[in-house]
């Protein structure tokens, strides 16, 4: 069982403990005896169950169980400790185990609730609350079904709670003051960043507009009225210069050159590094193309809605001229429609063909090549070290993430499919490839040593969901290690440092991860070292219980967001980061 099946797997049995304790001490309240012991006896190997799985989720690691083991725990073993023996003392009216069970049920689901509210890191103030709402919610049912509590438990329970709230909401609140992102630092443009004489001018305007996606109008925001925006193409040597305009985008437009490890005040992310643009502003970029490769950029203003609304395009850079067919292939989906239009040309055969791929959604799509063997190789603009052919294998590529594919035409037709949807083809293919095995590629082309043996700085990533105060209005969000942004703390590095992420998923939903400014390499997933090529990644899937390790030579100093590329998560909460000191 993957670590990903057993956080499903321990959710499903920590809500039926809960169900079968409640529904017992309802079943026994209402005197329906055979009923009640049913739902205790179900509701015990429930417990006993997620015991566990408690205990296979601390073997996978401690990120995963943390909370489990130091509250569910516990809170279990008091609700077993507490129902169990007066079930097997119940001989006359069954009504007299309700408050047993009850309490059996109330602790269960706290221990549920500390799992999906609040998880990792377990904290002292977050077990008080877990045992304050159990006391309080007994004492109720106590006094509802006609027993009355002790004075002293009665006095207990008040002590409890109110040292819970205290501890607990303050905890949520303020996870330990977060060194807040510097605003409006005497933002530069690029008028005053001195990388030479532009060679590659462009001009991009950012505005609403009606686009047609398959044969429907769809509205749009879009850069010089189309989506997606200018494919934007330059030489390794050139000096890039683009100037972004805002006619009428209200919200902000910004341009971010992702995966393209440009000087950190040309990197296009609001209130960090530069102010949004707003309608009838103007901000200019530069920065020089040193590094060929497959790219895009797209707007870091509300990003959310802005790259799913179409502010995004295609950057390519060319380490010299072109030879052979070049083909972009940039993913998205338009108001719920694919985009791009499936296209087909007469390729002669022989010749060298580059597709280069794209994911501009926010989830992961799946790419396959039918008719040709084809090796990959790129991803995230690096080259690969010794790729080998791949014949009927599919690729999945992540959120934000590019995989180059090349091959020689053969004289037959192929066909590129995205999600078992032709979007690219020299002809009429006819292939099923949905049951194609899936490229690793950690596992793909010539491993070479990790230029590293020892990190200066190790950060800890836990990807969860978690109960956030927002500006003290709650809302579930996606957090890391316990917090959502703003309170997220800074990683903070020092320039030449080797760092070292550690990124733990335990929740039940794939993470992009995307560190900007940088690559990092992969060095292990789920402890297994990585095999294959050097991979040098802006964009990586991390999957419901995966564990990566990825390091990079902290040598673009600045501030730069570290965040989910699923941007609806990013905007929820999980965005941070890394600051150079
Ligand atoms: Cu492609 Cu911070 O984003
Ligand atoms: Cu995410």
């Amino acid at each position: 069982m993957t670590t990903g099946s057993l956080l499903a797997a321990d959710l499903v049995i920590a809500v039926l403990a809960a169900a079968g304790w409640l529904g017992g001490g309802a079943a026994s309240a209402a005197r329906r005896r055979p009923l009640t012991l049913g739902l205790a006896a179900f509701a015990l190997l429930a417990t006993l169950a997620r015991a566990i799985t408690i205990i296979a989720l601390a073997r996978a690691g401690w990120w995963f169980a943390a909370e489990k083991v130091l509250i569910a725990a516990p809170l279990s073993l008091a609700a077993v400790g507490v129902a169990v023996p007066r079930l097997l003392r119940a001989s006359g009216d069954i009504r007299s185990v309700a408050v047993p069970l009850l309490f059996a049920g109330y602790a269960t689901s706290s221990a549920l609730l500390v799992t999906i509210l609040h998880g990792y890191p377990a904290s002292a103030g977050v077990g008080l609350l877990a045992v304050a709402g159990v006391v309080a919610a007994t004492a109720v049912s106590w006094r509802a079904l006609g027993a009355r509590p002790s004075r002293t438990v009665s006095r207990a329970t008040l002590v409890v709670a109110v040292a819970a709230l205290v501890t607990g909401t303050g905890l949520t609140v303020a996870p330990d003051g977060a060194p807040a992102v510097p605003h409006d630092h005497g933002y530069r443009d690029a008028r005053t960043v001195g990388v030479g004489e532009p060679t590659r001018r462009f001009t991009l305007t950012a505005g609403t507009a009606t686009v047609s996606v398959s044969g429907r109008d769809v509205a749009a925001w879009a850069f010089n009225a189309q989506v997606p925006g200018p494919e934007l193409t330059a030489t390794v040597g050139d000096v890039v210069e683009v100037t972004l305009r805002n006619r009428d985008i209200e919200r902000g437009v910004t341009l971010h050159w992702h995966g393209y490890d440009v000087p950190n005040s040309q990197d296009g992310v609001p209130g960090v590094t530069q102010a949004a643009v707003l309608p009838g502003q103007e901000f200019v970029y530069r920065f020089r193309a040193d590094q060929a490769g497959t790219y895009w950029y797209h707007t870091h203003s509300v990003s959310d809605v802005g790259v799913r609304m179409g502010l995004y395009g295609v950057l390519v850079v060319r380490p010299g001229p072109m030879t052979g067919l070049d083909v972009t292939v940039p993913v998205h989906t338009l108001g719920g429609r694919p985009l791009p239009a499936p296209r087909t040309e007469r390729v002669e055969a022989g010749t060298p063909v580059r597709l280069r791929l794209i994911n501009t959604d926010s989830t992961t799509h799946r790419y396959a090549l039918a008719g040709t063997a084809f090796r990959v190789a790129a991803i995230d603009g690096f080259d690969l070290r010794g790729p080998t052919p791949l014949v009927d294998t599919a690729v999945l590529i992540p959120a934000g993430g590019r995989y180059d594919l090349v091959f020689d035409a053969p004289a037959t037709p192929v066909a590129l499919l995205v999600d078992e949807r032709a979007v690219y083809s020299t002809g009429s293919v006819s292939t099923a490839t949905g049951a194609w095995p899936v490229l690793d590629p950690l596992t793909y082309g010539v491993a070479s040593p990790v230029p590293w043996s020892r990190f200066d700085r190790k950060f800890t990533l836990v990807l969860d969901r978690g109960l956030d105060l927002h500006e003290l209005l709650p809302r579930y969000a996606h957090t890391v290690n316990g917090a959502a942004d703003p309170d997220i703390p800074p990683q903070v590095v020092r320039l030449g440092d080797v760092v070292r992420f550690t990124i733990v998923n335990r929740s039940q939903t794939v993470h992009p991860w995307h560190l900007h400014g940088h690559h990092v390499l992969v060095l292990s997933r789920d402890g297994k070292p990585a095999a294959g090529s050097p991979l040098w990644l802006d964009s990586f899937d991390v999957r419901p219980g995966e564990v990566w390790e990825v390091a990079f030579r902290a040598d673009n100093p600045g501030m730069w967001a570290n965040h989910c590329h699923n941007l609806a998560h990013a905007d929820a909460g999980m965005t941070l980061h890394l600051m150079y000191s």
